[in-house]
């Protein structure tokens, strides 16, 4: 095993992203994430929510940790609109988690959210990985965010946890709140009052 000096981070946008690295990155999510192996198949893009950038971990070149950070649209119950940004696919190789990889990942995805000026940043997790985000200051909301089918019937979120983090000062909104696609297409239609992060 390589020291840890041996390691080196990078943020890069779709467009710093090679074909080569992008199909390493698409067998090195589908080798960690084998229920979804299909889906990573098909595009490293996890069910079209295509990343703004990706922060990754690199030993020789070969990567060993990866963040994508997406962009989603949250409405709120009284219908404020803010833009914020989503993580997925948070992945360490097995053989070098618990060296502090995810956590300086993360931070390098929260931290360029923040320089962007987004005021949320929000996650979707399995249950047993609460305490590992909470030890990073994420956070649950105390009202159920909640996703739309057919843009019509909610489905409460209770498999996949949401959490989120305030990434500068406004507090995040209390209520339920629909998190709907990363886009926030239709929906935008349906909204009076609107509050966005900063890519209007
Ligand atoms: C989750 C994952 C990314 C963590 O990566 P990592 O590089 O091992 O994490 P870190 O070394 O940065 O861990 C930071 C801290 O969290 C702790 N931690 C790690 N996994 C944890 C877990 N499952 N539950 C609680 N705490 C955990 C570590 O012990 C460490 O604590 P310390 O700073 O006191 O030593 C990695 O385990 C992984 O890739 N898992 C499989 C994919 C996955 O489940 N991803 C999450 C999808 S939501």
């Amino acid at each position: 095993m390589k020291n840890d000096s041996s390691i080196e981070y990078a943020i890069l946008t779709e467009e710093q992203i090679s074909p080569e690295l992008n199909k390493e990155l698409v067998s090195y999510l589908s080798e960690i994430f084998p229920e979804w192996a299909e889906v990573f198949a098909r595009e490293r893009a996890w069910h079209d929510a295509r990343p703004i950038w990706t922060t990754l971990a690199f030993v020789d070149g070969k990567v060993v940790g990866h963040t994508a950070v997406v962009e989603r649209t949250i409405t709120t119950d009284w219908n404020w609109r803010y833009k914020v940004v989503s993580l997925q696919g948070v992945a360490v190789r097995p053989e070098w988690r618990g060296r502090g990889i995810g956590r300086k990942l993360l931070k390098l995805a929260l931290d360029e959210a923040k320089r962007r000026g987004y005021p949320f940043a929000t996650i979707f997790c399995k249950e047993k990985m609460v305490p590992y985000y909470e030890s990073l200051g994420w956070q649950l909301p105390e009202d159920s965010m909640i996703m739309w089918k057919d843009r019509a019937l909610p489905i409460p979120m209770r498999s996949n946890c949401p959490m989120y983090q305030v990434l500068g000062e406004i507090p995040f909104p209390e209520g339920p709140i629909d998190v709907h696609n990363p886009f926030g297409f239709d929906v935008l239609d349906r909204v009076g009052d609107r509050r966005t992060g900063p890519r209007e």
